[in-house]
């Protein structure tokens, strides 16, 4: 196991009604500004339950925060925090609008090019306002970990930052809130989900068993309830077992102290930034490719992802490995979430572009093993057509 440092801030408020709880979790004093997307909060009364809880406080609002959050739109929300003089943001929504939030918390008080949060990773903020989040969507673990992912359109790019002054204060977790999700919303939760486990769990042995059967549990659980997710749209605890896998699955817990991967989150903000797929999409498409591309370094650890969270125990340890991949593409397509560029309408065609980009911003060596160039990508891509 190698050294770490975990520190979560984060408060988790979870189960039915606690929104009600706002009243005691945001200061009362607060000049507030509630921050959403499209009509989703509003339509489906989360919005409304959210003010009523507020109850007196000066409450400012927030709309548009378009999936895949934009340094354009952000920043006109950024203006307005300093005009207004808000000292705290409630996010209510998904990945995208907390996400947002943390960018808008650490650049209205931010001095210089807000831009540079993003070219520096994060790693020139010192502060940011304080906020919390009320997820309507499980699946990116926004609500508890210190990363956020915002994209600039005018200059196609998605990148990341992180920074341990934007954890939120406190997130509510009520899964009734996601009985609205459209199926393709539930069904990209459980594979983002998925997929920010294999980028902890899926690099090679590190003597690390604790982390190694949290991460396989937390995979299980959502072979098991992904399907029942979209079967059953209004079951309670099928929700709440999404809700807290999710999160669990990337708030730092299961990466402490273990190598992580992340190329292909990183490749699939590519195809994000230039074609605008979902972000669990681009990880659908990716991920098996990724996986059998780099199948010999990763062998140890296929082979233990077959047996242990797949139950194979037949055949060879190259059988083993192949067999699981299959399964895990399987997986993905079996919730309804396509794996070709092709049932995209992309081809051979768009892979110079998406090479183009990684380089373009210095994803040269990605990967455990820093050994993921983007020759090695544009091969993960052929694979995938
Ligand atoms: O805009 P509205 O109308 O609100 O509709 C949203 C949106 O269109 C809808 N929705 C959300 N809650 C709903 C609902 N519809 C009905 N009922 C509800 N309860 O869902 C649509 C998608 O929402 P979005 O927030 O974009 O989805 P998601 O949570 O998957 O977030 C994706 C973003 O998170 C980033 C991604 O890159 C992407 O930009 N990620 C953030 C990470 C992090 N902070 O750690 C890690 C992830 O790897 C990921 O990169
Ligand atoms: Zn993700």
């Amino acid at each position: 196991m190698n050294n770490f440092d975990f520190h979560n801030p984060t408060r988790i408020v979870f189960g039915e009604g606690k929104i009600a709880q706002l009243d005691a979790l945001v200061p009362s004093n607060a000049r507030v500004m509630v921050l959403f997307g499209g009509e989703s909060a509003r339509s489906t009364g989360t919005l409304g339950e959210v003010t009523a809880a507020l109850g007196k406080r000066d409450i400012h609002e927030f709309s548009d925060i378009e999936p895949n959050p934009s340094f354009e739109t952000l920043m006109r929300a950024v203006t307005r925090v300093r005009d207004e003089k808000i000292d705290f943001l409630l996010a209510v929504g998904g990945g995208s609008v907390i996400d947002g939030t943390k960018f808008v918390a650490a650049a209205a008080l931010f001095e210089g090019d807000e831009w540079d949060i993003l070219l520096q990773g994060g790693g020139n903020i010192d502060k940011a306002l304080p906020f919390g989040a009320v997820l309507t969507l499980p699946a990116t673990g926004s609500e508890m970990n210190q990363g956020a992912v915002v994209t600039r359109k005018s200059l196609k790019t998605k990148l990341p930052f992180r920074s341990q002054h934007v954890f939120p204060k406190f997130s509510i977790l009520d899964p009734t809130k996601t009985f609205t999700l459209p199926p393709r919303q539930v069904a990209n939760g459980v594979v983002d989900a998925f997929v920010h486990v294999m980028e902890q769990y899926l690099t090679y042995p590190a003597q690390a068993p604790v982390q190694d059967r949290f991460s396989e549990g937390l995979l299980q659980t959502l072979i098991e309830i992904g399907p029942q997710c979209l079967a059953e749209p209004e079951n309670y605890q099928v929700r709440a077992s999404l809700m807290w896998t999710a999160t669990m699955a990337l708030n730092g817990l299961i990466g402490s102290g273990v190598p992580q991967d992340w190329a292909t989150h990183m490749l699939g903000h590519e195809l994000t930034a230039l074609h605008n797929l979902d972000h669990a999409q681009t990880l659908a498409i990716v991920l098996p490719s990724m996986l059998r591309e780099r199948k010999a370094a990763k062998q140890a650890k296929l082979v233990q992802y077959a047996e242990r969270v797949w139950n194979m125990t037949e055949g060879s340890a190259e059988q083993k490995a192949d067999a699981a991949i299959d399964k895990t593409q399987a997986f993905f397509e079996s919730m309804g979430v396509k794996t070709h560029l092709a049932d995209y309408q992309l081809g051979e065609e768009h892979i110079d572009e998406l090479i183009d980009g990684l380089k373009k911003n210095g994803m040269n060596k990605l990967g455990e093993n820093g050994d993921v160039t983007p020759d090695m990508c544009r091969r993960v891509l052929q694979r995938s057509l």
